[in-house]
Parts: C-alpha cells; sequence; structure tokens
C-alpha cells in the first residue's frame, strides 16, 4: 500500500493540488493560530496554508516522495513545517500538546478506527478542535459513476454521522453533516461525491 501512494506522488503534479481542502480552510481560518498536528498529509497543501496562517504545522505520512513534495511546496510557499516520514505508531509528541487535529481524507478501516482515533485525540489538548472530511458510504455509488473522484473503494473505510458520533462522544460538534459536493482537488478527487463535513471541540 506504501508503494501505490509513493507511486501517486511520483508525479511533478501534486494528486490533490496544492491548495488547502475548502473545508479545512473554512473551519481553520475561524480559529486562532496555535499548533495543529495533520495524520497522514500525502503532499502538504493543508500543513502548508495552516503555516501560512502562523499556524506552527506537524505532519507526518508514511510516503517519502509525500515527504519530498510537502517540502518542496513549503520552500515554495516560505513557510515551515515539521513532517516525519512515519505512521501513526511511531509518533511520539507530548499528550495534549495540540490545539488542533485536522483529518483530511484519512479513512481508518473499521477494525483499528477506535485504537487510531482515540491514540491521535490523545495529542489534542481540552478545548482543541478535530477537523475532519471523508467520504460517507454513499460515496461508493457516486464512485461507480465517476472514478475520477478517488476514495477509497470499500465500506469499511467510510464514515458517516453516526460513526464520528459514537467515536467522539462527549466532543461538542460546531459542524456534522454529510453532503453531497463538487470536489475540485488535483486530479485525484474530481466529481461529485458525498462527504462527512465534522468540526468537533475535545471535552
Ligand atoms: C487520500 S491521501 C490524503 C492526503 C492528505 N491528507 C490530503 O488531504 O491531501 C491519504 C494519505 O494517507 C497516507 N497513509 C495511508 N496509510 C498510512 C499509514 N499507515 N501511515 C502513514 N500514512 C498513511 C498515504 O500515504 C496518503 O498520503
Amino acid at each position: 500500500m506504501k508503494d501505490f501512494w509513493n507511486d501517486r506522488y511520483g508525479r511533478a503534479e501534486y494528486a490533490y493540488g496544492k491548495e488547502p481542502n475548502v473545508f479545512f480552510k473554512e473551519q481553520l481560518d475561524l480559529l486562532q493560530p496555535g499548533k495543529i498536528l495533520l495524520p497522514a498529509e500525502g503532499e502538504g497543501r493543508n500543513a502548508v496554508y495552516a503555516a501560512e496562517k502562523g499556524w506552527q504545522a506537524s505532519a507526518y505520512d508514511w510516503s517519502e516522495n509525500a515527504y519530498k513534495k510537502a517540502m518542496q511546496l513549503a520552500e515554495e510557499k516560505k513557510v515551515k513545517i515539521d513532517y516525519q516520514i512515519c505512521s501513526l505508531a511511531d509518533l511520539d509528541f507530548e499528550p495534549e500538546s495540540f490545539d488542533t487535529l485536522a483529518l483530511i481524507y484519512v479513512h481508518f478501516p473499521n477494525a483499528i478506527r477506535t485504537m487510531n482515533f482515540e491514540r491521535l485525540t490523545s495529542y489534542l489538548k481540552p478545548g482543541g478542535s478535530i477537523i475532519l472530511e471523508g467520504f460517507s458510504p454513499n460515496h461508493l455509488k457516486y464512485q461507480a459513476k465517476q472514478p475520477s473522484v478517488g476514495g477509497p473503494k470499500s465500506d469499511d473505510f467510510l464514515y458517516s454521522i453516526e460513526d464520528m458520533k459514537l467515536h467522539f462522544d462527549g466532543y461538542r460538534f460546531k459542524t456534522l453533516k454529510q453532503e453531497v459536493i463538487s470536489l475540485e482537488e488535483g486530479d485525484c478527487h474530481v466529481g461529485q461525491t458525498e462527504v462527512v463535513r465534522m468540526h468537533a471541540v475535545k471535552p
């Protein structure tokens, strides 16, 4: 699977573009800059945007090519980001040390989802925000009609509002919705689909 991502990022073009995800940008712009953690951050579009806005951005991804592209983008935009080539299990941040956690198209399969969300939210301060956008279970219908929209091919990886309520029980939901949107992110997320969008505040 790591080879798949290295191949995807091995081109000059940015798979999901150089601009931040629309929902991420909209929600981040509502917050005061602080420390932000961006798991599975790929080519750095969201981390670089956060850094441009004054955030201290820490990102990771297991793909070496993702790292190279993210560093290239940071240089282009003249910002610094902290970016580790690793997986979740390798992280060694202080507990409750981040103000915001950004999960943009970070799709964990059901079997490890609870464990991974718990580990990631352990790094979030009480009162800190999670900004999440991911494909909903209805995504597969859209993907069948328009493969250019990308995303997981199995419903084991997809997120519903009910899943989010279960995983983030006790959080305050500033936004939690499933909606049909038109994605225009590079050449790997192009077309109409349904997503879950969440901005939740840790108790
Ligand atoms: C759909 S891309 C999203 C990238 C980025 N969040 C964005 O929105 O542009 C999913 C990313 O997850 C990363 N990834 C998948 N499994 C991983 C793992 N076990 N450890 C670290 N990164 C992983 C891939 O390399 C890929 O960059």
